[in-house]
This record gives C-alpha cells, structure tokens and sequence, in this order.
C-alpha cells in the first residue's frame, strides 16, 4: 500500500493531534516539520532537507539515530516476551538492573524500573517519603527543597519541586511542602558574588532553608549535579560537597536527577562521578535507552533499600506499581544502548568531542550577543545578552531568530525556556555522543554566522 501524501498527514495531524508547548492557531500557515527518518546524529525531513540535531531530540538521543542492533534486540525480546507485570522477573530488567549497578561501581545497587524522567522523580520523592517514615517514625519529613528554575518533569510533585514559573504558573496550587533555593549560578549571582564564592552562598542558603523548615520536615534535596534546561549551570567541587555535607548533617536525602546528565553525556557514565558523591538515590531517563523505548529508573543505596526490608505484614514495602514499569522490550533497548555505548566509548566521545566543541563555543565570546559560555562533555550552552556590561539576556524574539537561522542553516539548536522573568536567552546544546569534531564546528559555524547577522 502507497504511504500517504505528506500533505495528507500534515492534514490529517492539524485536525486531530494536540502538540505539546504548541500554539495550534494558525498552525496550517506555520506547519511543524514532518520527520520521516534519522541516521547517526542527523534528522531527515519529509521533503529530504537533512539536519544536524544538535539537541539529540529531547537531550536523550546518545548513541545517535538508525541502531539496527537495538530494533532487532526489542524485535526478539517482543516475539519471546513483550511484556509482563514487574511483580515478577524478566530478563532484560534483571540484566540490566545488574548492568546499572555497576555502571555506579556497585554503590547504587538497587534498581526500581519506571517510564519516564517524570515518574523516576516522582518515585524517588515517593520513596523518600516512605524512607523517612520507616527509618524516623517520629519526624514529619515530607518536604522537598528543589532549586530555582530547575525542571524535574511534568506531574503536580515533580512541578512544585521544579522552579521554572512558565511552566508551573497554570497548574497550582502545589500542596505543601515544596521549598526552592537559589542554583550555583555565577554568571547571575542574587547574592552579588562571583566564582565558587557565589556557589558556596547557594549552599549555604540550602542549609538555611533546611534550618527555616526544622530539619526534622524535610524529607530529600533533590537537584540536577548539572543543571541543564535552564542553561547548564556546572558548579564547582566545592559547591557539592558543601551540599553533601548539608544533606548528611540534616539526615536529608539526596536525589541527584541524573536524566539528562546521565549515560556519558557529561564525560562520565554520570555527572555526580565528576564530583565523588554519594547520592542516596538518582533518577535515570532519556539516555538509558537512547530513545528507542520509553523506560526512566530510581537507583538506590542499600541503606535505603535495606529501610523497606520486614515481614510481609509490616508493610514496609514500596507500595507502588507501574502496567509499564520493567517492561521487557523497554529493557531489552536499554541493555543493548548501553552495550553500544560501552563498546564505542560513548563517554570518553562526548568527554573528547565535548572539549573540542567547548573551546569553539568560546571563541564566540568576542561576538557581542555572548554573554557566557558554559559546557560539559556533550552539554552546553551559549548565554546570549543584548549588553554585555548589564547582562542584559537577550529578547524572545532575537531569541527565536537565532534557533530559526540555524535551522534554515541545517542546525537544529534548543533554547533554555519556562525560566520566565526575562531568561530563557541561552542556546543549549545537547547533541547524539557519536557526534563528530567535524560536526562540532559546524554547529559552531553556524552560530557564528547567525549571531554574526543578528540585529
Ligand atoms: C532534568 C530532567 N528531569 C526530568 C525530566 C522529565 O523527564 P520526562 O520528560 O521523561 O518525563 C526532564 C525532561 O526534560 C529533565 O530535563
């Protein structure tokens, strides 16, 4: 049977697709791209125009587009077992349960499988709570202190606990218990310092809210190692180790949201091995599977694991059940993703490609719309101002004309948004982990040449 018309299925999206974060009005004069195929790190469009997708899709892409190795391991895990409840074992969970264990040197050992970044979250702030409970029955710890303008996913939990007003504006009120702290952000310093001086004031006004609260309230910090969406923020050593030991002064959990940061984007399998901590939990996503099924995982301690051990009737238990949670041909993607990624260094590319890609960012500096340039492995962004001096970020519409000329360019750039209050004016930069130097530069090229006609 011949495939429809592209015209046909623009057509038939308009009258029945509702797109997220998307205005449909006028949306037949202003049709979003078809995306009919995609092979190592570059998108091809219904019309055949190629472009070098420099965000990875949704920053999750990372042993890049066409891996004919993962559809054939989920085809075979689909015909042998798609699927069964994960109140019992399949293969592919336990395997790569196993294989997440060691990928954190064995200290995260314990493995609660979901489908989303969101529901990872969620699930770990679940957990936490219940933590809390089984191991101090007579403190009230439910609360969460999460950082300004970061983003931990869609649900009600995971928005109170995030900080990006646009996106939590329509949808309060959050119930209580949801506490924000400023991030490690130098560049933009509300506590008018510089450096890791300016860092170690946002912990210290971690330890103060936790103080405020009544340490005895708060159940978990839960926080990207490197904050990414709202422009990858990289603190230094000493910001998280004050953090840490914050965290563990307290008795507070520490979540370390590791969806984007995680499987080697940053350099490392995760980004919170830069700094030698010891999360109680992180949160996986996006790059367990590159995208090719939809799967998110909590990793835990055996100290917290050990909290939910009892007799059955004690009812110490997770008590949580996702339909999808494990799901055997989710799994089956993500052992062979990580297989790819192990066999091609995957990290040591993104730690190798990433630094040459950071040090074209940089050289953008002289142009006068770059305020600062930020950057970890395959993890960057490009904050760009109106008046250097000022720091003045730059309008949404200079904004929105720079992501529209590196496209029209063949380069497709993300944009740090939700932030309100006039941010929202870095280019972020998460590209597949295959990139290459040669791509690298053309995605510096092509910003050069955007911010260089830019008026
Ligand atoms: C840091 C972070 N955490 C959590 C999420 C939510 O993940 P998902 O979209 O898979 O629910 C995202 C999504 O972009 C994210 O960037």
């Amino acid at each position: 049977m011949a495939k429809p018309s592209v015209q046909h299925i623009v057509r038939t999206d308009l009258d029945h697709v509702w797109h997220p974060m998307t205005q449909h009005k006028g949306l037949d004069k202003r049709p979003l791209m078809v995306v009919e195929r995609a092979y190592g790190s570059t998108i091809v469009d219904a019309e055949g125009r190629e472009y070098l997708d420099a965000m990875a899709g949704l920053w999750c892409v990372n042993v890049g587009y066409g891996r004919r190795e993962i559809a054939e391991a989920v085809y075979q895990q689909m015909l042998d077992l798609p699927y069964y409840p994960h109140l019992q074992i399949n293969r592919p969970a336990a395997e790569l349960a196993d294989k997440l264990a060691d990928l954190t040197g064995g200290r995260l050992r314990h493995v609660y499988f979901v489908n989303s970044g969101t529901e990872a979250n969620e699930a770990a702030m679940k957990l936490a709570r219940q933590y809390q409970r089984l191991v101090r029955p007579n403190e009230p710890r439910y609360k969460f202190i999460g950082r300004q303008l970061a983003y931990h996913g869609t649900s009600l939990a995971t928005l109170a606990v995030g900080g990006l007003p646009e996106r939590k504006r329509r949808f309060g009120p959050y119930g209580d218990g949801f506490v924000h702290v400023p991030p490690p952000y130098p560049y933009r310093c509300p506590f008018g310092l510089e450096g890791v001086a300016s860092e170690l004031a946002a912990a210290r006004a971690l330890e103060q809210a936790i103080r405020n609260e009544g340490p005895e309230t708060v159940a978990a910090v839960i926080m990207e190692p490197i904050q990414s969406g709202v422009g990858v923020l990289i603190p230094s050593p000493e910001y998280w180790q004050a953090v840490q030991d914050i965290c563990r002064r307290y008795g507070v959990l520490l979540i370390l949201d590791e969806v984007i940061n995680g499987f080697g984007r940053t350099g490392m399998w995760f980004a919170y091995q830069h700094y030698g901590l010891e999360p109680d939990m992180i949160t996986v996503a996006k790059g367990i599977t590159s995208g090719y099924q939809p799967l998110g995982a909590v990793l835990a301690t055996e100290d917290v694991f050990a909290a939910f051990l009892g007799e059955p009737d004690e009812g110490r238990e997770a008590v949580q059940v996702n339909t999808w949670g494990g799901h055997a041909a989710a799994c089956a993607a993500g052992l062979k993703n990580l297989e790819i990624m192990e066999r091609e260094d995957l990290p040591g590319n993104a730690a190798r490609v990433g630094a040459h890609l950071l040090s074209g960012l940089d050289t953008l500096r002289e142009l006068p719309w770059v305020g600062d340039v930020r950057g970890k492995g395959l993890l960057a962004a490009v904050e760009l101002v109106s008046d250097k001096e000022a720091k003045t970020p730059l309008d949404g519409a200079r904004m929105a004309a720079v992501i529209r000329g590196c496209k029209e360019r063949g380069v497709i750039v993300g944009r740090s948004s939700g932030t309100g209050a006039g941010l929202g004016n870095c280019i972020t930069i998460s590209p597949p982990l295959v990139l290459t130097a040669a791509e690298a530069d053309r995605i510096v090229d092509t910003l050069r040449e955007v911010l260089t006609n830019l008026s």
